[in-house]
């Protein structure tokens, strides 16, 4: 279905186009399943397994999530994941996202986890990739919602390390979806990854890469030729770099963009100075997601209804994009993706 801009958008008033951000179908492809657990969760599973947090309260904990920048965030986000030991703890950690997920109309996930996090703890590959999959199973059955799961390698830590944790992970192969890098940007570039993406690829693991959150526009370059990503996660400094953004263009290379992720840790001053619409208007394949909803402020469907409130130029039209290249940009086989857009056509014709 084909919809152009300015005229038809027009004819939108703000409450009918919140409504149709919200309830039109969608793929979410850059959600951290660790960044979606709600302070109420932390809290319980401290008590469920008696460890012992750095926070006297779920108040106390929401009111550190007062982020400068990514290492700031990084640094509660791992405190945060402490909480997880049990196989029970990944899968209802998975499971309230899924719920959330269900209620944004969001018919898709494709999740990262960060292993390492885990197994520095002692806790096996095992018990946490079988809570994740028992909970995408079940999802599937309560909701109808697919999913998938990238494994994350942590990129402050070493080459030795992700190749220790991509060993653990062989035997599950066939449980993954395919594998990403996230953690410390800058400092840390794609090329560091060389060879252990080239095993993963071997291995017929897909591969996408963070890069170009606060790292510059050459991280993008690198994830694209060192790593060979099919995505980028985030990518939004491209449009620093003309050349590059005629490359992703041309090569179709789909951007996972995170509005309230760059708010909450000042990559933008504000939603609407966000590139959401130079993004768009440079033809980029660009996918609206929430990135670590619990501590960012908001699910999938708060990070479309927010950004189109801050950004009165964007409108149904590219609603309809985001959601259709939500679709496209996901691993997903293509008659389930053709499947989607025609759930999205008949509610666009509908609106
Ligand atoms: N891990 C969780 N969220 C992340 C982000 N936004 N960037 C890099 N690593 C992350
Ligand atoms: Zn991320």
């Amino acid at each position: 279905m084909q919809f152009t801009c300015a005229p038809e958008d027009a004819a939108f008033s703000h409450a009918p186009l919140m409504a149709l951000l919200c309830r039109m179908p969608k793929a979410e492809l850059h959600v951290h399943v660790e960044g979606t657990l709600e302070p109420e969760l932390i809290f319980a599973l401290a008590e469920r397994n008696g460890v012992k947090l750095p926070y006297a309260s779920v108040d106390a904990l929401r009111a550190a999530y007062a982020f400068t920048d990514l290492q700031s965030f990084l640094d509660v986000y791992y405190a945060g994941a402490n909480v997880l030991l049990h196989e029970a703890d990944f899968f209802d950690m998975a499971m309230a996202y899924f719920r959330r997920a269900a209620a944004d109309n969001v018919v898709h996930a494709e999740l990262f986890f960060d292993p390492q996090t885990h197994t520095e703890r002692g806790v096996a590959f095992v018990t946490m990739i079988n809570g994740l999959t028992r909970a995408s199973q079940q999802a599937e059955q309560q909701w109808g919602i697919t999913s998938g799961w990238i494994l994350c390698f942590l990129r402050h830590r070493s080459e030795a390390a992700a190749f220790e944790t991509l060993a653990q992970a062989e035997p599950f192969r066939a449980l993954l979806l395919g594998v990403g890098l996230d953690s410390s940007e800058q400092g840390h570039p794609p090329e560091k990854f060389t060879r252990v993406f080239a095993r993963c690829r071997a291995l017929g693991l897909r591969c996408v890469a963070h890069a170009g959150e606060e790292g510059p526009p050459a991280y993008i370059a690198g994830a694209l030729d060192a790593l060979q990503a099919q995505r980028i996660d985030h990518g939004v400094r491209c449009l620093e770099d003309a050349a590059l953004v005629a490359r992703l263009v041309a090569q179709r290379v789909p951007l996972t963009v995170c509005p309230l992720s760059n708010l909450k840790l000042c990559v933008v001053p504000s939603l609407a100075a966000h590139p959401l619409p130079a993004l768009l208007e440079a033809g980029l394949c660009v996918t609206l997601n929430s990135d670590d909803p619990a501590y960012f402020g908001g699910y999938i469907n708060r990070n479309f209804t927010d950004t189109f409130t801050a950004l009165p130029q964007l409108g149904a039209a590219h609603a309809y994009r985001l959601a259709d290249n939500s679709f496209t940009a996901s691993f997903a086989p293509p008659e389930r993706q053709a499947a989607w857009r025609q759930r999205l056509d008949r509610l666009f014709a509908a609106a």
